[in-house]
């Protein structure tokens, strides 16, 4: 018998507030036209104040309970991939756990930033195929707007808040990779790439939240290599040809990197979900929030072969490849 960690649902919840790039245009030098050509974002959410990152967490789990008709008893491990906690500790799973009314269990954070709900996946993945879980929440959300520097038009135009959750439940498959669930996961970081996306600030530095910096054209060239190879890792991994993937639902940070990767796997544009148009770059958050728009807009059905694949601060980047 092979365990199989098989997504249930999904769900997401976005603030209310939506801000489109013209916003932008009145504190700084930037424009429209700049925003959407070079990142491919028109719009992004963002959190009201006194909203933080467990409010959309817990909004996003109880969308994914109520579309699997499951109830937060029927959980027992909740993983949240965050790097914009709502406080130092306790951890936003935690957070999640008590606004789900739930007291059995266990949760717990991951922060691996952009590619967090990725090594969330992995997590969860090993954790139910041991049997060391039954049934968890996986959770991607974020509140980037919190750690934006407002006068460095680089990065403050490029991110947005959002939550995204799966329920996945370990089931019994074939082996084969014709089995519904995770087949296959690869997991990569290279702590030298530091200065090329961080926060510069930190409890054990100078005790404050910080600000993102980044480097964004070296950070862009890294990414489409690794995102690419990662890619191809994971498919030869889980024995797949890229032409057997009906859906690659990448990390959304700029669409000229989602073009640029399906480009080097030779898959076509219109066999990959994109949002980033109206989320911008919702880091961890932005892989979930994508699949769940997959599956509300009809596109992503039962037995569809899923990619997913994201890069961030560390640099830490990686990709799983599931069948829905
Ligand atoms: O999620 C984690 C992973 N994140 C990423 O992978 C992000 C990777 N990087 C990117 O997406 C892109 O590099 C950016 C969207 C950040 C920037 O696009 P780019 O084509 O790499 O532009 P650039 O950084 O080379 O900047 C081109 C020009 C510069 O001006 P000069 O030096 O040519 O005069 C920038 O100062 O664009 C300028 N610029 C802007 N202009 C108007 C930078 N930001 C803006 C802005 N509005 N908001």
């Amino acid at each position: 018998m092979t365990l199989r960690a098989v997504v249930e649902s999904v769900g997401h919840y976005l603030p209310e507030r939506i801000v489109p790039n013209s916003h932008f245009e009145a504190t700084l030098d930037t424009s429209d036209e700049w925003i959407r050509t070079r990142s491919g974002i028109e719009r992004r959410r963002f959190a009201a104040e006194g909203e933080t990152t467990s409010d959309l967490a817990i909004a996003a789990a109880k969308a994914a309970l109520d579309h699997a008709g499951l109830t937060p008893g029927e959980i027992d491990g909740i993983i949240v991939a965050t790097s914009t906690p709502d406080l130092t500790f306790p951890s936003v799973a935690t957070m999640v756990q008590n606004g789900l009314g739930m007291q059995h269990g266990f949760a717990f954070d991951v922060q691996a930033v952009c590619a967090g709900f990725i090594y969330a996946l992995a997590t969860a993945n090993a954790m139910l195929i041991s049997g060391q879980s039954r049934r968890m929440i996986v959770i991607g959300a974020e509140t980037f707007s919190r750690i934006m520097d407002w006068e460095d038009r680089s990065t403050c135009v490029l991110f947005g808040d959002g939550a995204g959750a799966v329920i996945l439940a370990a089931q019994e498959g074939t082996g084969q990779n014709s089995d519904r669930g995770i087949l296959a996961a690869d997991l990569n970081s290279d702590g030298r790439y530091r200065e090329m996306l961080y926060v510069d600030g930190g409890v054990s530095t100078d005790g404050r939240a910080g600000k993102l910096r980044m480097q964004g054209n070296p950070l862009f060239r890294q990414a489409v290599d690794k995102l690419a190879s990662t890619a191809i890792t994971v498919l030869q991994k889980a024995g797949l040809a890229n032409d057997e993937v009906d859906w690659i639902v990448p990390h959304q940070a700029n669409i000229r990197i989602i073009a640029g990767t399906a480009r080097k796997m030779n898959i076509s544009m219109d066999r990959v979900i994109v949002t980033v148009q109206d989320h911008g770059n919702t880091s961890a958050a932005s892989i979930p929030l994508a699949l769940s728009v997959g599956v509300e807009t009809g596109r992503i059905k039962r037995g569809d072969l899923i990619l997913s694949e994201a890069i961030g601060g560390g640099l830490a980047w990686g990709s799983v490849i599931f069948r829905w």
